[in-house]
């Protein structure tokens, strides 16, 4: 078998067997499809326990002690791996972020090879980002039961912590999702933050999501929720919306640059600004995942303004990386 069929996308009815074990409890967090609208509110209230302000002591728990977090990133990372690593600690677990430059996949030893060698120390929960799609799912399919698969990032397939944070952040400031209009502006074609997004916003009843993107960087059918108005035009998708989310073009992810538009003439025509904000709802929020290009997708004074929740963005991911390791700890303990 080759390495491309292993690493096949499985397929999301497979995914969702596999995330959750026999019970229906979250054994791995590897999509956002096939978890309901119980279980997103439940990791949603569980995140907000964890939060405090910012100056104040962090919250701090000991539900992983004793057990050992390993991040595995296969590609490059900030916020995502910062973030799970202060998570893992403030549950009071060991952390172990592996350096990828000298770790052995560049050896040429295969990923499982990497885990078993892992598990033999220990590691209850892999951390993995990876830029091939299927990875995580193949790791959770051969990894031993007691050990727990976290999706950190996966191609442009899926990314469920940030789909989360970004629900919590929405809710934080909306209150419900029923009377909350989305526009997610950008690269929609090869985001996995687009597509984990979507599909959870649709999930908990979002009223309308739109998805705005150059013709050249829209999103494949069957890729996006069906629910989701899919618009080229920004006036028309910022126009009375509760929450406008702007995305990084992802240059990696783009095989033919052909048709994608230049930096002036995309800022001129999708770049969130002041001025387009005024079209939107009053009070509406400004939100990006990171890392941003100002001036290109974003005007930079604009994310650091008043409507701006792009630091608190950061700030939930924390905790809602807390509660799916806390969850999925739980979980275990039943089986
Ligand atoms: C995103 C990612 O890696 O998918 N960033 C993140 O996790 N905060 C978005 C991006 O890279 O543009």
């Amino acid at each position: 078998m080759s390495v491309t069929e292993l690493f096949e996308v499985t397929d999301k009815v497979d995914q969702t067997d596999l995330q959750l074990g026999a019970d229906g409890r979250l054994r791995h967090l590897l999509t956002m499809h096939g978890l309901d609208r119980r279980q997103i509110t439940a990791l949603l209230d569980e995140a907000e326990l964890y939060l405090s302000d910012i100056g104040q002591p962090v919250i701090r728990t000991d539900a992983l002690r004793g057990r050992t977090v390993a991040n595995l990133f296969f590609e490059p990372s900030t916020r995502t791996r910062a973030s799970f690593d202060l998570a893992a600690r403030r549950l009071g677990a060991d952390v172990l972020n592996l350096d990828v430059n000298t770790s052995s996949r560049k050896k040429g030893e295969s990923i499982l090879d990497t885990i078993y060698t892992l598990q033999a120390m220990q590691v209850d929960v892999f951390v993995v980002r990876d830029a091939q799609a299927g990875v995580p799912a193949y790791i959770a399919r051969h990894a031993n039961d007691h050990v727990s698969i976290l999706n950190a990032g996966e191609s442009d397939v899926a990314h469920p912590t940030q789909a989360l944070l970004d629900l919590l952040t929405i809710r934080l400031h909306k209150g419900d999702f029923e009377n909350t209009t989305v526009a997610i502006v950008g690269d929609i074609a090869h985001s996995r933050v687009a597509r984990s997004t979507s599909e959870a916003l649709v999930t908990m009843g979002i009223k309308e999501l739109r998805l705005i993107s150059p013709k050249s960087l829209a999103p494949e059918d069957g890729t996006v929720p069906l629910q989701a108005r899919v618009l080229h035009n920004l006036n028309e998708g910022v126009r009375g919306a509760d929450v406008v989310m702007a995305l990084r073009i992802q240059r990696e992810r783009i095989g033919n640059i052909d048709g994608v538009p230049g930096i002036d003439e995309y800022f001129a025509n999708y770049g969130v600004s002041h001025e387009r904000m005024k079209l939107a709802a009053p009070g509406a929020i400004v939100m990006h995942p990171g890392p941003m290009n100002r001036g290109i997708e974003i005007e930079s004074s604009l994310a650091d303004g008043p409507n701006s929740v792009i630091p608190e963005q950061v700030k939930n991911g924390v905790a809602v990386r807390m509660a799916v390791l806390s969850t999925v700890m739980k979980s275990r303990a039943t089986t």
